[in-house]
């Protein structure tokens, strides 16, 4: 027997400002043709003004509750996956733990950048094991386009803003993979590479937010390298083969980086879930946001079997197995 951690509910929320590649054409020098073609991004949902990381989080995470058919007072654990808070304390957790739950409950921030969907689920996944909580909502909420420099082109056509929610319960499983729930998670870092893909600012360098830097194509390059690993770890850990599984949802970073991925694995494309056209990089918004669009369109169904993936900055990286 083994405490399962199963999603019962997942919910999803865009600012209503979309941002198209011909509207960013106006504002730096690039073209929708060649952000297509080199990312595959059509367009992104930008935040209003005053519109804050919270906000979108607080909206998925009442959307994945409602859904779940949960009562906020009875979730036991609020955890948001972000790495552009409101502000630098407190958490945001602790602010959606305030709109959405009970006093008392703990509410904590998880910070791996794009990684941090599986990160966080990893961690809740965890508590959630060990008996500390019987249930959780786990949220990825970003609000990127504050952290980016509109000046440079070479990164603001990549990122948007969102947030997508997942509400657990802990369950008994029998411990094979035929359970419902998180089944496995894998996480790595490799911190010398942190001047590839980093902000130049934050409370204890710059006492500014920074903006976003990035050597493109060598994080290009780590991301398929690490990415094809860490779902052929999750596949021997689980004793199964890319076959067995109904859906990869990688992080949306960029179309070429999933076509390259699942050429490396070998998957079916039509097995992979893509909004990145649709919401750019969410960053920890992109698994969640993936997720709840392929449920809502049906094509994720009960008791599929879902392979989640990410990279990001540090570099992080790590992969999720769940049987929804
Ligand atoms: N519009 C037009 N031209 C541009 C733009 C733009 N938005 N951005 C860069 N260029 C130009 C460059 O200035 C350069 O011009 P030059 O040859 O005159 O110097 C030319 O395009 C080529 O630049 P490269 O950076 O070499 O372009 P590349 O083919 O590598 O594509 C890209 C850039 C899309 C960023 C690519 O490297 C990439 O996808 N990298 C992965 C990065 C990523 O997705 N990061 C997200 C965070 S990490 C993660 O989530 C996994």
């Amino acid at each position: 027997m083994k405490i399962r951690s199963v999603i019962r509910g997942v919910g999803s929320y865009l600012p209503a400002n979309v941002v198209s590649n011909d509207e960013l054409a106006k504002r730096v020098d690039t073209s929708d043709e060649w952000i297509q073609e080199r990312t595959g991004i059509k367009q992104r949902h930008i935040a209003a003004d005053g519109e804050k990381t919270s906000d979108l989080a607080i909206a998925a995470g009442r959307q994945a509750l409602e859904r779940a058919g949960i009562a906020g007072e009875d979730v036991d654990l609020f955890v948001v996956a972000t790495a552009t808070p409101d502000q630098t304390f407190p958490a945001t957790a602790a602010k959606v733990q305030a709109a959405l739950g009970r006093p008392g409950a703990p509410a904590f921030d998880v910070q791996a950048v794009c990684s941090g969907f599986v990160y966080g689920l990893s961690v809740v996944d965890s508590l959630v094991q060990c008996g500390q909580a019987k249930s959780a909502l786990f949220i990825g909420a970003e609000t990127f386009s504050r952290i980016l420099d509109w000046e440079d082109r070479a990164t603001c056509v990549l990122f948007g803003d969102g947030a997508g929610a997942v509400a657990l319960t802990a369950e008994q499983g029998t411990g094979t993979v035929d359970d419902r729930g998180i089944l496995s998670t894998h996480l790595h870092s490799d911190g010398k590479h942190h001047d590839l893909l980093y902000v130049d600012g934050g409370a204890s360098s710059t006492q500014t937010t920074g903006y976003v830097r990035m050597e493109g194509r060598e994080v290009f390059r780590h991301a398929v390298v690490n990415l094809a690993a860490t779902v052929k770890e999750a596949l021997a850990a689980n004793e199964i083969t890319i076959d067995d599984v109904d859906w990869l949802v990688p992080h949306q970073a960029n179309k070429r980086i999933l076509d390259s991925t699942a050429k490396k694995l070998r998957i079916d494309p039509a097995k992979v879930i893509v909004t990145v056209d649709k919401h750019a990089n969410t960053s920890a918004a992109s698994i969640p946001l993936a997720l709840a669009a392929a449920i809502d369109d049906e094509r994720i169904q009960s008791g599929q079997l879902v392979l989640m993936e990410a990279m990001g900055g540090g570099f992080t990286w790590g992969s999720a197995l769940v049987r929804m």
